[in-house]
């Protein structure tokens, strides 16, 4: 999972989804009971958000400068300044917050007692660290609070010592991302139960481990490890018993290797009679073909695996033999980029129990299984035609027989959406038609949706024929709380058609950066009494001489990059109660109002 420490606006989307997802992402792998079971995605690095001041924590110490960010995390880096690289740990830093990174520095080596006062950090990521060879024994001996820590991209770092985690009793999560790690076998020495008493997660992504061979993991025997990931490390040889000490093993996600799949299945088929009950097997980009791997599809048969990663391998044809046995215990399938070109209406009959179905980057026309998945609640088919002519045709995808509550469609060409294109989704809650090339939403196309919580139709072109054809585009979505219209050039929110928002009267987020909007007035807002937050943000907004924000009550706005040269009384009132404003004029506004909490100037 992603975490954004960044709380821009842009963001919103995203971080909306990853709540969503994080629901059902829990910590052990057992299968999705929910009817909705949202893809389980790999947790991602930390992405360091620049948008807010940063703290001085820790004056410059051996060159190390360290900032924290708002009360979330506290970062250390190399001072500008190269004539003193940053070569230790400044232990004089005072870290308030529970995360803490260590990036990009000269540190050389980590020795132990640098981390005797980080007690309280509960997330420490060591990312970047060109020069870093070594790590002391016992260095994290005291921070017994830590659940995750990540060695990421620190290429000098080939080995550790067997003691390099003592201490670390509390620590679930272990991330060496591409570091220079090459041996599996020294690892689990490392990693032994009696030292790593909760460790779950075991991300070792992007290492060389050519050949994993039968005891590697042995030290790591009775280890309560639940998810291994080995993604991308070179491996050509892997025994079939060498995952028997790792009993409680749920996830694996080994794909981007180079094993031969006779190999491959004797690991699968002799973890599986050990006793090791995979949930979740990620096998992307590992060479399989239509017709040719029907063993692996023996295997998953007879495994408990509700969730199987088949991204990036060639499936070009979906069709009744595609998945030849029956395979009830699947519940998340992901086909991204597997060159699919057409579905056949029987393709998925021996996966009955299918909730997530991920068919993105592909080259399909239409979806043409709607009908043989009765229980689908999660359908993404993002970039699935190219920019050349390509169409994607809804009505042919006859989504209405589906019970679908998330359809993303981003990136894929509609160019005009009728009335019978969606029908009626009654348990529609997320859709996501953001690029999708949309000319034109006739009316009554979405009054089905009458649950849909999230409409994104970012960088679209609606809002010329919305103007002309006098649309009623909205109208339907009064259960409507997101709605994303950047990107559409729209030029008011007012013309002879009526109010373009007028029936999203439960709506809480408002999205139109990077549209053409001049001037905004409190009708076009009127009856959006639920109305939080507003991004209107990169258009061509003038200062306002009276009241906007009359009957709303908004608490955050962003009307950074745009032509707004002063300040009103009528804008100070509307922003009276705002917890949040970005603008590029705000120095002013700080000095008049007292009662915000944050600011941003831009
Ligand atoms: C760290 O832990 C060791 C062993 O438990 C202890 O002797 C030492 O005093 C601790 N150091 C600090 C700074 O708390
Ligand atoms: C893998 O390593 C084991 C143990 O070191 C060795 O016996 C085996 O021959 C190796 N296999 C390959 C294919 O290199
Ligand atoms: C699948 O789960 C069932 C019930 O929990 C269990 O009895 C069975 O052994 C599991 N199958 C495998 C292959 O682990
Ligand atoms: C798949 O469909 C084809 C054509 O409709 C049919 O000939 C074939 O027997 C089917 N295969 C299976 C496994 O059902
Ligand atoms: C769409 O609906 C509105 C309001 O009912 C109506 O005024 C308009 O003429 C309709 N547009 C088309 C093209 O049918
Ligand atoms: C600000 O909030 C107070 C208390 O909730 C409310 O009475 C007042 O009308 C609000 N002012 C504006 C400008 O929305």
């Amino acid at each position: 999972m992603v975490v954004y420490l960044s709380c821009s606006l842009q963001m919103k989307m995203l971080v909306i989804l990853m709540a969503l997802m994080t629901f059902q992402s829990t910590i052990s792998y057992s299968p999705c009971r929910s009817n909705y079971c949202p893809p389980i995605p790999e947790k991602e690095r930390i992405i360091v958000g620049r948008e807010f001041p940063l703290k001085n924590v820790g004056f410059v110490e051996h060159g190390c400068h360290c900032r924290q960010h708002l009360n979330i995390y506290t970062i250390c880096f190399n001072f500008k300044d190269r004539a003193i690289p940053c070569q230790r740990f400044p232990t004089n830093v005072k870290v308030l917050t529970s995360i803490l990174i260590l990036k990009s520095t000269f540190i050389t080596e980590i020795v132990r007692g640098d981390f005797d006062n980080l007690k309280n950090v509960e997330d420490m990521t060591i990312d970047g660290n060109q020069k870093l060879l070594n790590i002391q024994p016992f260095v994290f001996q005291n921070m017994t609070k830590l659940t995750t820590l990540s060695f990421i991209f620190n290429p000098s770092l080939l080995s550790l010592h067997p003691d390099t985690f003592q201490g670390l009793v509390n620590l679930k999560e272990l991330n060496l991302v591409k570091n220079g790690l090459h041996s599996i076998q020294q690892l689990s020495v490392t990693l032994k139960a009696n030292i790593l008493p909760k460790l779950y997660k075991l991300n070792l992504n992007e290492n060389v481990f050519k050949n994993i061979s039968e005891f590697d993991f042995q030290p790591m025997e009775g280890s309560s490890l639940e998810e291994l990931n080995m993604i991308l490390c070179g491996i050509e040889h892997i025994h079939p018993r060498s995952l028997k000490p790792l009993k409680k093993l749920a996830a694996l996600r080994i794909g981007e290797n180079r094993i031969d799949f006779d190999l491959l299945f004797d690991m699968l088929h002799e973890s599986l009679d050990i006793g090791i009950d995979l949930q979740l097997l990620d096998l992307s980009s590992s060479g399989f073909r239509t017709y040719k791997h029907r063993s692996l599809f023996e295997i998953v048969a007879k495994s408990n695996i509700s969730s199987l990663i088949l991204a990036r391998n060639q499936f070009d044809v979906l069709d009744n033999e595609t998945f030849p046995f029956f395979m009830p215990n699947l519940i998340s399938l992901d086909l991204t980029d597997v060159s699919a070109q057409s579905i056949n209406d029987q393709a998925f009959t021996n996966l009955p129990n299918l909730r997530t179905l991920i068919l993105a980057k592909n080259k399909l026309s239409f979806f043409g299984a709607s009908k043989q998945l009765p229980k689908l609640t999660y359908l993404d088919l993002e970039s699935n035609t190219d920019v050349f002519g390509g169409e994607f045709f809804l009505t042919r995808s006859e989504f209405k027989e589906m019970r679908l509550e998330y359809l993303s469609l981003e990136n894929t060409r509609l160019i005009l959406l009728i009335r019978t294109d969606f029908g009626n989704l009654p348990h529609l809650r997320i859709l996501n038609l953001k690029k999708c090339d949309i000319l034109k939403i006739e009316n009554h196309t979405l009054e089905g949706l009458q649950k849909l919580k999230v409409l994104n139709l970012e960088d679209n072109r609606i809002f010329r024929t919305w103007e002309m054809f006098h649309l009623e585009m909205f109208k339907g979505l009064g259960n409507l709380e997101e709605i994303f219209l950047g990107g559409n050039d729209i030029t008011t929110l007012t013309t002879t058609s009526g109010y373009l928002l007028k029936h999203l009267v439960n709506l809480k987020y408002l999205g139109l950066r990077k549209n053409s909007i001049q001037r905004i007035s409190h009708r076009d807002f009127a009856t959006l009494k639920q109305l939080r937050v507003v991004d209107i943000s990169e258009n061509y907004l003038l200062a306002w001489d009276s009241r906007v924000f009359l009957n709303n009550n908004i608490e955050k706005l962003d009307v950074s990059v745009n032509k707004i040269a002063y300040l009103s009384g009528a804008m100070l009132r509307d922003f009276q109660n705002l917890t949040y404003i970005k603008s590029i004029i705000i120095r002013l506004f700080v000095t008049v109002e007292s009662k915000m909490r944050w600011v941003q100037i831009k």
